[in-house]
């Protein structure tokens, strides 16, 4: 990948640049935790996006500021865009504003930039629930932090990449995605308690086990609209435990279940579903830790088919398909099996003893291609680095 990209820049610009990466990411366990101040435990993965940059000049020479973006996988949009750095520069093709974003999020804090060219390509699945846009924005924020020394440190590196998903792309989602792509570290997971930002690296090395992804290649429409929608459901029943003698409350982390009883006239069955599912899982983070401590997978597994099914039922964000797979798993007495990332669609983690590996992918494949026509794609998972510059 860093030859093509290479050999694309110089064909494109006649010049050649630095190189950057940052990885996608799994995540154990604490799904939707992030934006309610709870725990969130991911680790950085072995695909990342990977980009050239060169500042251009372009202004010297009578121009102004502007960046010339190239990237190699976009095939349904123009894959070359150029916008200048302006809040009114918005690119209209949609994968350039994810760097536009970072840019723009970079100069709201002061970081001086100039226009640059740049050639990006990747290997995280699109639409898998694998954190492609994070790792495309964490990779150029960290890449303009170097190359323009912008001395900005890792935490902000993360908010820009989430600022630029709530203010350019529609999306108001955690911190856990960008964290994890620019902390992450080979060999361990990060348990992030997403209210005071510390965290913390566990070594993760499961003998005699493996964890898979089942993508299930679907992306359902209005993915964004429906997480944003959970997001205001957390809001609202804050909102309500505030009112109701809690005014130090500030997210469903600081909520118990008694605490949401109380106030369950005053919010909707359905918010209240949201948040129950969410008090639930803060907790289970905390309860698959101890259990790693241990050495005690049989609990994690279990911890993660029941996040599974608070995610189906009470979160609602599974869809038939990967319900399909996490029952799957079962069958095959997988050890722990549940949808991972922001949901509707994507893939399923497993963590699955090495012995019955081959059963249960080759299984599966062929049940799974029976009901829905095609098969699930499998990636096996490396834990490795966060951002960096190759
Ligand atoms: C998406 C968001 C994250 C997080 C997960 C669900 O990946 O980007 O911030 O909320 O969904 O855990």
């Amino acid at each position: 990948m860093k030859e093509k990209i290479s050999k694309a820049f110089e064909k494109r610009f006649g010049s050649h640049g630095i190189q950057y990466a940052s990885p996608g990411r799994i995540n154990l366990i604490g799904e939707h935790t992030d934006y309610n101040g709870g725990f969130v435990f991911p680790g950085a993965i072995d695909k990342c996006i990977i980009a050239e940059i060169n500042p251009n000049g372009l202004a010297a020479t009578g121009g102004k500021e502007k960046v010339r973006a190239y990237s190699l996988d976009i095939t349904e949009e123009n894959p070359y865009s150029e916008f200048g750095l302006e809040e009114e520069d918005m690119p209209a093709e949609h994968w350039a504003r994810y760097i536009f974003g970072v840019c723009r999020e970079v100069i709201k804090r002061g970081g001086k930039i100039k226009g640059f060219d740049t050639v990006l390509s990747g290997n995280i699945p699109l639409g898998a629930g694998l954190s492609s846009s994070a790792a495309l924005e964490s990779t150029y924020a960290f890449a303009l932090n170097d190359i323009f020394g912008l001395n900005i440190d890792k935490f902000e590196l993360a908010k820009i990449g989430q600022a630029t998903e709530h203010n350019y792309c529609g999306v108001n989602c955690g911190i856990m995605d960008q964290f994890a792509s620019v902390f992450g570290r080979k060999g361990s997971l990060m348990r992030l308690d997403c209210r005071s930002m510390e965290y913390e690296y566990f070594p993760f090395d499961p003998k005699g086990y493996r964890l898979v992804l089942l993508d299930t290649v679907v992306k359902h429409e209005l993915a964004s609209s429906a997480y944003n929608k959970r997001r205001k459901s957390c809001e609202n029943v804050v909102a309500a435990v505030k009112a109701n003698g809690h005014p130090d409350v500030e997210f469903l982390r600081d909520v118990d279940m008694e605490m949401l009883n109380a106030v369950k006239d005053r919010i909707s069955s359905e918010d209240h579903m949201r948040a129950e599912y969410v008090i639930e899982e803060i907790q289970r983070v905390l309860d698959v830790c101890k259990a790693l401590e241990k050495g005690d997978y049989e609990t994690v597994g279990q911890k993660m088919y029941e996040t599974h099914h608070g995610m189906s039922k009470l979160y609602e964000v599974s869809c038939e398909e990967l319900d399909f797979l996490n029952d799957l798993a079962g069958e095959y007495d997988v050890t722990g099996s549940r949808v991972m990332g922001g949901g509707f669609g994507g893939c399923t983690i497993n963590l699955v003893k090495s012995e019955l590996y081959d059963a249960f992918i080759s299984g599966a494949k062929r049940k799974f291609e029976e009901k829905f026509g095609h098969e699930p794609k499998i990636y096996d998972v490396i834990i490795s680095d966060g951002a960096r510059k190759l």
